[in-house]
């Protein structure tokens, strides 16, 4: 019989122990305005989860250069912010707990104000509905030049964060950003050897994910979190997923984090549950991102909630696949915990429900809860755009206060 995984007990990861199998997700945190963390709101967003118990806590969304964030309050991973963000890390190691970062680029959806009059950048040619009115209405496709700059980009950022004492790497290939879209036969129509085949489109997140491992040694582990399903028609399938994870595989990856859903066409495939657009145009202060985000509303339609939504599409690429799996998406409970792990994933990563209550973990582990009182209604997302992310029906973490160290 197969030993029942302790979600409690220390887990390792290529030679990082981390004190449990619980993740905190990547949650932007609207702690970043203009791309610099403001490093006392940034580390007191990390300590409440650190503090509350979870074994590795990831900070959102590192872009790797200017042009790769969605909004210009995403922060850019550039040489001038190491000081802060080892303030961050050093808060986070503090509490026990291990730090990662997510390294990011938007590609397509770039609409990042100093961009204005130039395209955005991805797989092809295409027109940016995030970008349209903010200056940016139509990308191109990347050239193969820019494509090893880029290479070059995530190396340094990579560098850059272990530098700044980030325990582990996160590369974002999921969700709809550029490596993401490099994936999608549903955005990715290149004609070169980079586009066509599976094995062509996986291409350059195989050249990301080896100038990473080249940059930062042996010792870092590089976890993965990519889609199941783009889930809109022509976009990813899991008999491709599956190709991908086990290219992954083969070439270093440490472990995957499994999610579906592209930002541009179909957000709530990767949260679920109720749209949040309403909110989202409420907290918008200039009339041009109300305009933008109602644009947005087709790709922002509700879609039913149930617990460990992916699973069952995990369970058929756990099926092909050795790597280490962290399940996200509707990990609401205790008992969710432990059937994610019986079913064959090594971890979870947690968002709402942390959000909600950043010290979930402990009172799991001292049986004061089983079930999270997240209610799913998404509201915590537009909450970036007001003060930095919370849950609206607590003040359970800090509210953006004025950056004291820049
Ligand atoms: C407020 C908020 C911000 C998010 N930002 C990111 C992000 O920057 N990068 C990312 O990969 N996922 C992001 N996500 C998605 C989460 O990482 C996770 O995949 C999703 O919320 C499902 O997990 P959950 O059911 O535990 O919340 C975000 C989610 C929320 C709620």
């Amino acid at each position: 019989m197969v030993e029942a995984i302790d979600p409690f007990a220390p887990w390792q990861l290529r030679g990082l122990e981390l004190r449990n199998r619980f993740i905190k997700a990547a949650t932007f945190e609207g702690h970043c305005p203009g791309g610099r963390p403001d490093p006392e709101g940034l580390a007191a967003f990390h300590k409440a989860f650190a503090k509350g118990g979870v074994g590795l806590c990831t900070v959102s969304y590192g872009a790797v250069e200017p042009s790769g964030r969605t909004f210009d309050n995403q922060m850019c991973l550039q040489d001038d912010i190491l000081d802060d963000l080892r303030y961050v890390t050093d808060t986070i190691h503090s509490q026990g707990a291990k730090a990662a970062i997510q390294l990011a680029h938007c590609g397509n959806t770039s609409k990042w104000h100093g961009w204005i009059g130039k395209r955005a950048r991805g797989p092809s040619h295409g027109f940016n509905s995030l970008g349209a009115l903010a200056g940016t209405p139509f990308a191109r496709a990347l050239r193969v030049d820019e494509l090893r700059d880029l290479a070059e980009a995530y190396k340094s950022s990579a560098q850059r964060a272990i530098e700044a004492g980030f325990d582990a790497l996160e590369l974002h290939m999921g969700h709809g950003y550029l490596l993401s879209q490099f994936l999608s036969p549903g955005v990715n129509k290149r004609k070169d050897q980079y586009g066509g085949s599976l094995e062509n489109r996986a291409r350059f997140p195989l050249e990301i994910l080896k100038a990473v491992r080249a940059g930062v040694g042996t010792q870092v582990p590089i976890i993965i979190k990519m889609n199941l399903r783009d889930g809109f028609r022509g976009g990813l399938e899991i008999e491709d997923s599956i190709q991908a994870a086990k290219l992954f595989e083969q070439n270093q990856a440490d472990a995957l984090v499994l999610s579906g859903g592209f930002t541009s066409k179909n957000a709530m495939y990767l949260f679920r549950g109720p749209t949040f657009v309403h909110e989202l145009i409420k907290v918008q202060k200039r009339k041009i991102d109300k305009l933008i985000y109602l644009m947005a509303k087709p790709a922002l339609k509700s879609q039913p909630f149930e617990e460990l939504y992916f699973l069952d599409l995990a369970k058929q690429l756990r099926a092909q696949v050795s790597l280490p799996l962290i399940c996200v998406g509707g990990v609401q409970s205790l008992s969710s915990v432990h059937r994610a792990l019986r079913e064959g994933y090594q971890a979870v990563q947690i968002g709402r429900a942390l959000i909600h209550d950043p010290a979930l973990v402990n009172h799991y582990r001292e049986g004061s809860k089983t079930e999270s009182g997240c209610t799913v209604c998404n509201l915590c997302v537009a909450e970036m755009d007001r003060d930095g992310v919370r849950c609206v029906l607590n003040d359970a973490l800090p509210r953006r206060i004025p950056a004291t160290r820049v």
